[in-house]
């Protein structure tokens, strides 16, 4: 799957005492429009995981090419992961969103877990919606890349 090109973005959550968690993600998948629903894999033993079934909220934001250094920073064990990074909470929710670094942010409820082996698939109804600027981060053969200038309008 290393070969499989992604968009990068990284999950946030709150959990009860109103503290941030986050982690970088290529995961996220359009799983239905009616309703609409997506789908983001998290590790077992992520603590973002744990703030996000504490709160059954959780916001995804999709990183811009310029936003390599923050998809290393939630991917990292830092415990300072919000200091590195601006962040507003969102409208509905008070997710944390990555203004600064990503070009859309969708903040969900969680509808439904299945854990499969080591993961547990969350699958989320967006609420709400944030938008920024930029172009989109890619991931793949274990590296970071963007998309070509002439690929995309903006
Ligand atoms: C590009 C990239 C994509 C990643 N995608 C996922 C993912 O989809 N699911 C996952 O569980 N971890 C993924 N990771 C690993 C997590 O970001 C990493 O384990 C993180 O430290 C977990 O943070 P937490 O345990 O504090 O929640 C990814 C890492 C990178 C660099």
């Amino acid at each position: 799957m290393s070969s499989y090109f992604t968009g990068v973005t990284v999950v946030t959550a709150i959990d009860g005492n109103g503290r941030p968690h986050g982690m970088t993600c290529s995961s996220l998948t359009s799983v239905t429009l009616t309703p609409p629903t997506l789908q983001v894999c998290l590790d077992v033993r992520s603590g973002t995981l744990a703030a996000l079934r504490e709160q059954g909220t959780f916001a995804v934001n999709l990183l811009h090419e310029g936003s390599r250094e923050a998809a290393e920073t939630f991917a990292s064990a830092r415990p300072d992961r919000f200091e590195l990074v601006t962040w507003r909470p969102s409208k509905r929710h008070g997710l944390p969103w990555l203004c600064d670094d990503s070009y859309a942010m969708a903040e969900c409820r969680v509808v439904d877990t299945l854990t499969v082996g080591d993961h547990v698939a969350v699958f989320g109804r967006p609420v709400g919606v944030e938008n920024g600027v930029g172009r989109p981060l890619l991931y793949g053969r274990r590296g970071f890349t963007g998309v070509p200038a002439d690929a995309i309008a903006s």
